[in-house]
């Protein structure tokens, strides 16, 4: 029931005092099967936060319930300190909630303008105001160092993965997002695509808005990420910062739950959470 007042996990506090998202209790069944089981978890703004977790782990369906798509089966959501309901993805856009899926929601056959204004175009006397549009299109894309698009006119069929996030990104930023959630946005992507959207994460970091992102890849996870979240078997079983962990250690939290090595001590300071209490 406490919401957002237990933060003890270190590196926290600073601005408003809290996390800009707090999860405490999340659970979500579907049927018999059990995703999420009492998930707490908090989400700093301005911090790069890095889900990872074993295939099945729930890490989709969690941000997919601070996303809007699921509502929990039980548990408080809390954004800036209050606790909030967030019953559609559009609850989550008033929020300042953007989420890029994998398969992203882009219309191949629309430019990069059209899509990164879709549903939200602007007008001037009832009729588009494309000079406008484009401008800050072309202004968000070099705000964020996109620099490989041709021209914000090609339709975003014709771009490469990397790029594709981009103007996915690039529209969360230019709708004001404050947390800018991403499942696997590396995993379709070469390696120049990768560190070109790594990049871009970088950046959205720098300009104070929290990302929180899945990746399987943990050469990605360590290059990028202030934080990280283990989720095994639904069970948020470590979080903390980024410092507090290496390689092995997370591979053994994603693979055992962490259960072969309780005490260690090795790193794992008060920045783990043993989501039970
Ligand atoms: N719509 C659904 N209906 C029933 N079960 C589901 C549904 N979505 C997810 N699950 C189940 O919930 C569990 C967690 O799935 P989830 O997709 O969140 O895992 P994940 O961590 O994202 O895995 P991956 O790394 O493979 O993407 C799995 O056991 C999955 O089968
Ligand atoms: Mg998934």
């Amino acid at each position: 029931m406490s919401i957002a007042t237990d933060t003890s996990t270190p590196g926290l506090a600073g601005g408003a005092g809290g996390p800009l998202l707090g999860l405490r209790g999340i659970t979500k069944t579907f049927g018999a099967v059990q995703a999420l089981n009492g998930v707490d978890l908090d989400v700093p703004a301005g911090q790069i936060t890095a889900l990872v977790g074993d295939n099945g782990a729930g890490k989709s369906t969690l941000i997919k319930t601070v996303s809007g798509i699921w509502a929990p089966s039980d548990g408080v959501i809390s954004w800036e300190g209050r606790p909030v309901e967030v019953h559609t993805p559009r609850d989550a856009d008033d929020l300042g909630i953007a989420t890029v899926y994998q398969d992203l929601a882009l219309c191949d056959n629309l430019d990069i303008v059209q899509n990164m204004f879709l549903g939200h175009e602007l007008l001037t006397r009832r009729l588009l105001d494309e000079a406008t549009m484009e401008k800050t299109a072309k202004q968000t894309l070099a705000d964020l160092s996109v620099t490989t698009v041709q021209s914000v006119r090609q339709p975003v069929g014709s771009l490469s993965g990397g790029q594709r996030q981009s103007v996915a990104v690039a529209r969360a930023v230019m709708r004001d997002a404050k947390l800018v959630i991403m499942d696997e946005p590396t995993a379709a992507l070469g390696v120049s695509q990768t560190a070109q959207v790594l990049d871009l994460i970088h950046r959205l970091g720098e300009r104070g808005i929290a990302v929180l992102v899945i990746s399987h890849n943990l050469t990605d996870v360590f290059e990028v990420a202030d934080r990280i979240a283990v989720l095994y078997l639904g069970r948020l079983v470590s979080s903390g910062p980024i410092a507090d962990y290496d390689t092995q250690r997370t591979v053994e939290l994603i693979t055992t739950g962490g259960s072969s090595t309780r005490s260690d001590g090795n790193g794992t300071g008060n920045g783990t959470a043993e989501s039970k209490d």
